[in-house]
């Protein structure tokens, strides 16, 4: 970058500028040759990506914000890693996660018939329903009834079994190696500082959309990695988002990100409507500025969103109430059940609204994103289904879809291809 271009820079994102890339160099560093699609139709694949991707790789299963109180709790199950997680807020206000396993004979301590609770639970000890053992809510084994039966019982053993567990921004990750290779913040590396310092905490209404796609988990990802689709399959719902660009490309180690510029939600004239509610006082208003300054470095005014892909499977989209009235970001998330079903959640973060005009706005964004997202994974399926049919051999990329070429990249080096 020039000295021109560096002093045209928002104050901070020059520091951020050696992960930006421009469309010639994504082709040179990433090439242009079709990406092979046997990564995405064969089942022997999802069994190595268990064990060399989702027990390896850092996983965000939480917000702090979710758990806020001491002794609040919730569960993820991770069918991908055979296991259940309980993520908990001791009494040192500390998040921890443990594996859902009681070390007595093995049952989950919280059981749980969906693939995650919703909200959360709270309690001042775990205990489990089988024979009530007793744990604290920072791990150790507190109680056991009838103690004196087991004849020596080292307890101090015997807590829940920890999993290593750190925060990025609020959000919470898990990585389930006995010793992860890195530290969460070495392994977001760049990317965490890039899209630190955003206030995700202030967003805390969020509304969550998900479903169990009969499609491989990569399937899924692919679809909300680029924004090429938009005008076509999404012509209904979102008819204001036309002529849009993708650009201002950035890798940064196993991530990749893009942002979106140009056509905004104002040509679709309900939604102008309720841009104003939102848009009436400051506070509520596009606040540009709260982007982080590597994101939209020049500050462009057509800025839509950023789209930045945590691998391997958590996408942020950054809005700050640009383009998206009132929204401050929304994310989406692929958890694999088995190589052909995916649980895909979508979920959008709001700041909390004052009043029922507030609320009205954000629930017609909500439906906005309800019927596109309906639309994107109605693909999803058809997409699996004719991977597996073997007709073709290759996806055929464009610039757009360059994240879809840097993910399978990442993915065969984890794979050690
Ligand atoms: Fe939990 Fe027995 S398996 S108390």
């Amino acid at each position: 970058m020039n000295d021109q271009a560096v002093a045209a820079l928002r104050p901070g994102a020059e520091a951020h500028a050696h992960i930006g890339r421009t469309i010639e160099q994504i082709r040179s560093e990433l090439g242009v040759a079709p990406v092979p699609v046997d990564a995405i139709r064969d089942p022997a694949i999802y069994a190595l990506e268990q064990d060399k991707v989702f027990r390896r790789a850092w996983l965000k299963v939480a917000t702090d914000w979710e758990i806020p109180e001491k002794g609040d709790y919730k569960v993820k199950e991770l069918p991908v890693a055979e296991t259940s997680l309980l993520i908990v807020r001791g009494k040192d206000r500390k998040v921890r996660a443990f594996h859902n396993v009681c070390t007595h004979r093995g049952n989950k301590v919280v059981p749980t018939t969906e693939f995650e609770t919703f909200g959360k639970a709270r309690a001042n000890v775990l205990s489990c329903r089988f024979h009530g053992w007793v744990f604290s809510t920072d791990g150790p084994l507190r109680s056991v009834p009838l103690e004196s039966g087991f004849g020596e019982l080292d307890k101090a053993c015997l807590g829940l079994r920890e999993v290593a567990c750190d925060t990025w921004e609020g959000f919470v990750f898990v990585n389930l190696a006995d010793r992860p290779e890195q530290t969460l913040e070495e392994y977001l590396g760049d990317f965490g500082r890039l899209f630190g310092g955003f206030p995700y905490h202030e967003a805390t209404t969020a509304f969550r959309y998900s479903t169990v796609l009969n499609c491989n988990w990569k399937v899924a990802l692919y679809a909300f990695s680029e924004g090429y689709h938009v005008p076509t399959i999404h012509a209904g719902s979102l008819p204001g988002f036309t002529g849009i660009e993708h650009s201002d490309f950035k890798l940064a180690g196993p991530h990749a990100s893009s942002t979106i510029y140009g056509a905004g939600m104002e040509a679709a004239a309900s939604t102008a409507q309720f841009a104003g509610v939102l848009h009436a006082d400051r506070e509520h208003g596009p606040r540009p500025e709260l982007v982080p300054p590597g994101i939209n470095p020049t500050g462009r005014t057509d800025f839509q969103f950023e789209l930045p892909n945590i691998f391997p499977n958590f996408l942020i989209h950054l809005a700050a109430g640009c383009g998206y009235p009132g929204m401050a970001y929304f994310t989406h998330q692929f958890w694999p059940l088995d190589h052909g079903r995916t649980l895909w959640e979508g979920i959008n973060y709001f700041r909390p609204a004052r009043n029922a005009a507030e609320r009205a706005a954000q629930l017609h964004v909500n439906a906005l994103h309800r019927n596109a997202w309906l639309e994107d994974t109605g693909t999803m399926e058809d997409t699996f289904t004719g991977i597996r049919s073997g007709a073709i051999g290759a996806m055929h990329l464009m610039d757009q879809e360059f994240m879809i070429r840097h993910a399978a990249r990442t993915l065969d080096s984890y794979l050690g291809k």
